[in-house]
């Protein structure tokens, strides 16, 4: 039987942030930013396993108190210099316990929002799918592309434009080929589509931004309190 497992690649510095500490180990509502998407993933019965990719010289993640996952959560201190390597690497370092038919949900540990309903969705969508895909929105916006001078060169249509996010779903032994095919990839899917494969665009139904600049903290945290209440 095919199973689910989920990998966070959390070995990033978040040096948008400017913070004393990594983006993923910020305070969210009194726990590490981390804790909430890892939480989300956890939560979903189909996942057998989250592996969180920790970068080897990470020394914060000792500091916080992860029992509560029990062996659901297994850590992979395999992180690399970018997303893609760190996500390559844990694929390599979890090889003999998966099976290349099984779904790897990659996620971003800086995607605190994430619910439990919404993980649920994605996987039916994408369960029978010959590629996999992606949770991903409609562009709401006018784009434009700016030069040097953030003056504005020119409008960018947004008709067929999605903003990608996380999780991307794809079989491990796909994954394990596109990422090593394509190492230099801002998502799973890039690499997925540089083989010449069309992902899937699973729309997204409740924010599931990634918490990238100051202000965004703000937010996640009421949107957490808000469905904490609900
Ligand atoms: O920096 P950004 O927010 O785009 O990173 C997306 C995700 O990839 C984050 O969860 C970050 O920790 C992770 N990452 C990683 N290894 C890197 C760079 C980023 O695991 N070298």
């Amino acid at each position: 039987m095919t199973r689910y497992f989920a990998i966070v690649p959390a070995a990033g510095s978040g040096r948008r942030m400017g913070a004393e500490r990594p983006k993923q180990y910020l305070d969210l509502c009194g726990k590490p930013l981390l804790w909430h998407a890892l939480t989300a993933l956890a939560g979903v019965t189909r996942i057998h396993t989250v592996f969180v990719v920790l970068s080897p010289e990470d020394d914060w993640w000792g500091r916080f108190d992860w029992s509560g996952f029990g062996s659901r959560l297994q850590v992979l201190r395999v992180g690399g210099e970018t997303r893609a390597q760190s996500v390559g690497n844990a694929l390599r370092s979890i090889f003999a316990q998966v099976a290349a038919e099984d779904w790897m949900l990659v996620h971003d540990a800086a995607r605190a929002c994430l619910s439990v309903a919404q993980v649920e969705a994605l996987i039916d969508a994408l369960t029978d799918d010959p590629v996999g895909g992606l949770l991903a929105q409609p562009v709401a916006d006018t784009l434009k592309r700016a030069d040097k001078a953030a003056r504005v060169v020119e409008t960018v249509t947004r008709d067929a434009l999605w903003q990608a996010q996380t999780p991307q779903m794809f079989r491990h032994g796909l994954l394990s080929r596109a990422l090593a095919q394509c190492p230099g990839v801002t998502d799973e899917a890039g690499a997925v589509e540089a083989l010449g494969l069309a992902p899937r665009l699973v729309a997204a139904e409740a924010p599931n931004f990634k918490v990238t600049y100051p202000q965004d903290l703000a937010l996640a945290e009421l949107i957490l309190q808000a469905r904490s209440k609900s």
